[in-house]
Parts: C-alpha cells; structure tokens; sequence
C-alpha cells in the first residue's frame, strides 16, 4: 500500500474488480478481515490494507483523487452463501448508511474529482441508491448478461474558495467598454446600454484579466 495513494475503494472486499489487486495507487478498505472456503475449494480472501467504514471515513477533505464506491447490495443472503462472503449485505438501516457513504466519499474526494458508484440491481432500484445523494451522476454504463451491474460516474463539484481560485491580478489593462464616456462617469445616465451590453463588457474585461494573471 502507497501511503500517498490517489485512489480509495473503502468497501474493496477481495478486489474482484481491479486488475492488479496490489495496485500501489490504491488504498483498499473494508469493514471486515475475513477469509472463506467457497463451495468449490477456492479461498476468499479480503484483506483490506485499513479497516474502514464508509460511514465515517478516517481521512481528511479531498484527499483522494478518485473513489470507486461499491457497497453491498443485497437486504437478503443466505447466512453461510457465497454471495454473503463476496459481497456482505446492507443493514436494516441501509439508506442511511449509504446516504452517509455518498458523503463521505465526495467529502474524502478532491474538488473536480471523481466517483464511480457500482450497483447490483438484483434487490433494490439504482433510482433509490441515487435518491440518496444530491450530487447529479454524469453518466453510466449497464454490464452484466442481463445488465443489471450499473457502473455510475460523478465529478465532485468544485469546492474552491476564492481565496484558492488562481488570484485574478489587482491591475490588468482592461479592454475599453462600448462607450467609454459612460463607464468614466459612473453616476451620470448614459442612454443606450442594455443589461446585456454592460453584463457582455463585464464578462470580455474578466476573460482578459484572467489571461493576464497567467
Ligand atoms: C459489493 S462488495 C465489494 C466488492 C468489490 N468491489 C470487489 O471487487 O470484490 C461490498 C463490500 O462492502 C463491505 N462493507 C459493508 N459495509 C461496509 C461499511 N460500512 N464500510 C466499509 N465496507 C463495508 C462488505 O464487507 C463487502 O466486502
């Protein structure tokens, strides 16, 4: 594990999904340290580099560039099933461990950065996972024979304070307005400007002062 890693999966289980299970960008979580025998002999284990709960993440804001969400799906498996071992199962109280799961991975999520939000539609609608947070998914994808695996992805929005926005300079030579007179006197009644001329100015003047803060 990286310490520094860029990439958390808080509920990882045994990684089935990750190309390279030992990928050093990524830091892996779970609620459990488990190893089970499946039917067939093989051995499952998930072995999460941190012990976590997505419900309260022990990280600090924005500290991830990308989180891949994927918590269990099912209310219902069998005590001693193999779904059970791979996938875990929701508690009673599941829309408030998810809706609490949604924050706090956007929260542990840099500003621009992105989630990708995995949900097995076998008990419960993806529209009812969605309900359970504010931010708007960008887009998704169906996989799975009969596409009931929904891959979804969102991009936290912008958290910047201006005091961190890239500081516009104090002096900029600024384009001249339509009719100069009028912006030299302020307070004086200039006929002819419409809201949109002035707004146009005011938006042709910030473009140019940010060009110049470069
Ligand atoms: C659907 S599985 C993840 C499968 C995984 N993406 C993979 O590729 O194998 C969901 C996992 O979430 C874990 N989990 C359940 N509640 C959790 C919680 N509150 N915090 C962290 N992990 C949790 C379960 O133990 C289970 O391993």
């Amino acid at each position: 594990m990286n310490a520094a890693a860029k990439v958390l999966d808080p509920c990882s289980a045994s990684r089935m999904m990750w190309f390279d299970k030992q990928d050093q960008r990524a830091l892996f979580g779970d609620i459990r340290d488990e190893e089970h025998v499946l039917c067939d002999g093989r051995v499952l284990k998930v072995e999460p580099n941190v012990i976590m709960d997505f419900r309260s993440l022990p990280f600090e804001d924005g500290a991830f560039k990308l989180v891949v969400f994927d918590p269990p799906h099912l209310k219902y498996a069998g005590k001693d099933s193999w779904l059970r071992a791979k996938y875990g199962v929701l508690t009673n109280d599941w829309r408030d461990d998810i809706s609490k799961g949604f924050a706090e991975c956007f929260r542990v999520l840099a500003s621009d950065g992105v989630l990708i939000f995995k949900w097995a539609e076998d008990q419960i609608k993806v529209s009812e996972l969605l309900a359970l947070t504010d931010e708007k998914p960008l887009f998704g994808h169906k996989s799975g024979k009969r596409e009931k695996t929904h891959w979804i992805t969102f991009m936290k929005r912008s958290t910047m304070t201006e005091a961190q926005l890239p500081l516009i300079p104090r002096w900029a030579v600024l384009p001249h307005p339509p009719r100069h007179a009028g912006f030299l006197q302020p307070d004086r009644e200039v006929p002819g400007y419409t809201l949109e001329q002035m707004l146009e100015y005011g938006r042709v003047c910030a473009i140019e002062a940010v060009k110049q803060s470069k």
